[in-house]
């Protein structure tokens, strides 16, 4: 690994603070969070460190305050949820830096956790300024990065501190860089990418980055709309982006000469009206869409198709559904082929690593996010990465 982790510490951490930074962004449902997921993903490393006998200062950003404070977004609003999560004590600490913090560090003992205020109430964390960094930083002895789907921003939090303090990936960090190695860094080849969401415009640079770097690119949903629009196919009232044609076409071509095979698909579920179980829903060839239909999910045969393409394969990568999944039977194409990629990574002759936005959800639909090698629960860090971007919060831990 290029970075430091958990392992390069001392056994013995008693008398020392680690600033970890976490991802509490959590989903809120009526003053609740309403997935835990990202705060299980911590667990490990808060334990780890507090078991080592260090005093844990928590720092997270949750939601976008805009270096203001707003009651409706402090990390307060968690503190239970991580107690529970935990089962320890967390003290909730109102500041980042300053008096405020250097009394509760003086109180907490070692092995102590204790969670700081959103750290962007404070415009010094956007702007990633150096001073307030040095503030932050001031409190304590270690620097621990666990927060990969913040890892696209550089601010100082995720990047600043690293530069500060000694910087250790955390083990959720640690795990999603090895598994997104795995995946895109030096994977094992032929490589797949299933492309799919509703807009081609969100995704280019996704898109420009994968043709030069895997064998079959699949594209489903909407997006599949605007690759078949500019193949010259009729689609209808479907979602498409037609002023794409030529940058899709320009797509199509770098693929071409970059020996990646684009899979569109030949058969489609079709409807009239963007709903559950429509009566006018049918199953054509692509070619066969009536002016007064949408596309709404890939057809079965293209599925059997898209299988079989999995099976030659050693590595996947997947973004985003295929179909309108929340909209049953437009859920049948991506609980399809994400049940044949679980179960080939189960008989271990695939590598599989999704992750992004809806990706998440719809392979909980499919009932096999833990069937996958690696589901990441990151956002805009995990697209940013299928570009190919450096993410600063991962640089700066190299460094
Ligand atoms: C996320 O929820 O994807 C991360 O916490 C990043 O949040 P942001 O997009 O507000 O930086």
């Amino acid at each position: 690994m290029p970075f430091k982790t958990l392992d390069d510490l001392p056994a013995d951490l008693t008398g020392k603070t680690a600033l970890v930074r976490v991802d509490l962004n959590l989903p809120m449902h009526e003053g609740r969070a309403s997935d835990l997921t990202r705060v299980e993903a911590v667990k490990p490393t808060i334990l780890e460190l507090a078991d080592k006998g260090a005093k844990v200062l928590l720092l997270a950003h949750f939601g976008r305050p805009k270096g203001r404070r707003h009651s409706t977004m402090s990390t307060s609003l968690v503190q239970g949820d991580l107690e529970r999560a935990l089962d320890r004590e967390v003290m909730f600490i109102p500041e980042v830096a300053g008096p405020v913090v250097e009394q509760a560090v003086g109180i907490l003992r070692p092995g102590d956790i204790g969670l700081l205020d959103n750290v962007r109430f404070w415009p010094g964390e956007e702007a990633n300024d150096p001073q307030f960094a040095s503030a932050v930083a001031a409190r304590g002895d270690i620097y621990v990065n666990d927060a990969f789907s913040a890892a696209h921003r550089a601010h100082a939090s995720t990047e600043g501190l690293a530069k500060l303090l000694p910087a250790f990936a955390g083990r959720a960090m640690e795990r999603e860089l090895q598994a997104l190695e795995r995946a895109l860094g030096s994977p094992e080849q032929p490589v797949a990418a299933v492309v799919g969401g509703a807009k081609v415009s969100t995704k280019l640079a996704v898109l420009e980055n994968l043709v030069g770097r895997v064998r079959h690119l699949i594209i489903g949903g909407g997006m599949a709309n605007t690759f078949l629009a500019a193949r010259g196919v009729d689609v209808g009232q479907s979602l498409c982006e037609h002023d794409l044609t030529e940058t899709v076409i320009a797509i199509l071509n770098r693929a071409d000469s970059a020996g990646c095979i684009v899979h569109l698909p030949y058969d489609v579920l079709v409807a009239k009206e963007f709903a559950a179980n429509p009566p006018s829903m049918r199953i054509v060839n692509v070619h066969e869409v009536a002016p007064d239909e949408m596309i709404l999910d890939i057809g079965p045969q293209a599925v059997e198709a898209l299988a079989d393409v999995l099976k030659t394969c050693r590595t996947l990568v997947w973004n985003g559904p295929l179909g309108a999944f929340e909209l049953p039977p437009f859920d049948q194409a991506t609980v399809a082929l994400a049940r044949t990629a679980a179960a080939l990574t189960q008989d271990g002759s695939l590598v599989s690593v999704a992750g992004g936005g809806d990706t998440v959800a719809a392979l909980a639909h499919a009932g096999v996010a833990d069937e996958f090698t690696y589901v990441s629960t990151a956002g805009g860090a995990f697209l940013e990465w299928m570009e190919g971007k450096r993410l600063p919060g991962v640089a700066a831990l190299t460094q």
